[in-house]
């Protein structure tokens, strides 16, 4: 009789915390019950309720609860100025855009603390364009986050990637490593507590040139996922890009978008845009300088460009060159050369996985990514990229949920 109270209790607050997911638009397998249940407990010991019943009857009654457990199970994992290619390519496109049109709409979502957004804001200013040229408008659904960003201040986590320079410009030191933005930086974003799934009016009545939405879809259900993406195709400008993460990229075949830019940026255009649209960018995911002539739009699977660079460097990096590039015919042709010479080379395995995957070969891509796992058992981009080919099989697939687990166990380990 306690036994099955108590059992029916915790299937009440399990229901109540699964239809938070869902409303967040959550994909079960990634976001378990496990999940849920260690977010519950957190809850439970956080707000002092001694019983599972008193804090039933807690999230029951009260909405500001019920908010508290989402957090929970929000994943607000960011830092500034993730990944480099993306960042070097905004420049290159503002620089482009400046010149046409002394307006640029930039929307970050999901922003998580204000890591992204501001570090959009310091790419641009960095680039000379003035505040008064740049809306920014930054989305998230957590609370937490952008109450951080309000405080904009951060751990030295957080800032790890900052170039020293824009670090002394853009922040200033507190005690334990800790730093605090500029406050003229605040300025520049404007915050707004929304659900991706259903983005408020004051966002959609225009479109926006950039949209950065990183590393959310690999949380969400392919229903959620497909209602996020509509949006944004609605939101993006006819010669907007698109900037996904890095094991999101593959999640945009099949729809009306051709990547755009190198293969380490994530970056897409709707597929019908000309390269007249954008003046196609010379910079490579490294940052370097890339060819001289100008890398043709490419769509997925369409590989394009010839290298025009061959300066000795190592295999590895020329390879990435060229896939950036969109010579992924080439690229893959250097990395398998390089593959039998060094059979232990993770990241080889890993972007050969990549290129493999821009070809539509998606089974030989799977392949490349199980070889990099093999070698190095914690890559967590090869973790991501391996659970998104298996659920794009079988959607319920639990070894996807535990690829993903395992991603996100290496992903939160500094
Ligand atoms: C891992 S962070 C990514 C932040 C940033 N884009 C980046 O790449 O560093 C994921 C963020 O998505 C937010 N999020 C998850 N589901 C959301 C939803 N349905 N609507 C709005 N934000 C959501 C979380 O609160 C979290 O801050």
């Amino acid at each position: 009789m306690f036994v099955s109270r108590i059992l029916r209790l915790m299937k009440l607050l399990l229901d109540i915390a699964r239809e938070l997911a869902d409303e967040a638009g959550f994909d079960p397998n990634i976001i378990s019950d496990r999940h849920l249940e260690t977010a519950l407990h957190r809850r439970r010991h956080q707000t002092r309720e001694p019983t599972e019943h008193t804090y039933a009857l807690r999230v029951q009654r009260d909405a500001e609860e019920r908010t508290e457990l989402l957090e929970e199970l929000l994943v607000r994992e960011s830092w500034f100025f993730r990944d480099t290619a993306p960042f070097t390519l905004l420049t290159e496109i503002a620089k482009t855009r400046w010149q046409r049109n002394p307006s640029l709409r930039v929307l970050s979502a999901p922003c998580a603390g204000g890591e992204e957004p501001y570090s959009i804001a310091i790419t641009l200013a960095a680039r000379g364009i003035p505040p008064t040229a740049v809306q920014i408008d930054a989305v998230d659904l957590s609370r937490r986050g952008l109450a951080q960003a309000a405080r904009g201040e951060y751990g030295a986590r957080a800032v790890h990637a900052v170039p020293p320079a824009l670090r002394d410009a853009w922040f200033h030191a507190r005690e334990g490593g800790h730093v605090a933005i500029v406050p003229s930086l605040r300025d520049r974003v404007s915050f707004h507590r929304a659900n991706l799934l259903c983005l408020p009016a004051i966002l959609t009545t225009r479109t926006y040139d950039v949209i950065f939405s990183r590393n959310a879809f690999i949380y969400l259900s392919v229903a959620a996922r497909d209602q996020v993406i509509d949006q944004f195709e609605q939101l993006l400008a006819a010669d907007g890009v698109l900037f996904v993460g890095h094991a999101e990229a593959a999640l945009l075949r099949g729809r009306a978008f051709a990547a755009y830019g190198p293969l380490g940026a994530f970056a897409f255009t709707r597929s019908q845009t000309t390269a007249r649209a954008l003046t196609p960018s010379s910079v490579s995911a490294t940052g370097t300088a890339a060819p001289t002539q100008a890398a043709p739009l490419r769509t997925v699977g369409s590989p394009s460009a010839t290298p025009a660079r061959r300066k000795p460097m190592p295999l590895l990096a020329r390879a990435r060159d060229l896939a950036d590039i969109g010579a992924y015919a080439e690229a893959g042709v250097l990395l398998v050369e390089l593959i039998t010479h060094q059979p232990f080379l993770t990241e080889a395995q890993y972007l050969l996985g990549l290129v493999r995957a821009a070809e539509g070969h998606l089974t030989e891509a799977r392949r490349c990514f199980e070889r990099a796992i093999y070698l190095d058992p914690e890559h967590a981009p090869s973790l991501r990229h391996l659970a998104l080919l298996v659920a794009a099989g079988d959607n319920d697939s639990p070894m996807a949920h535990r690829l993903h687990a395992r991603a996100s166990r290496r992903e939160s380990t500094p």
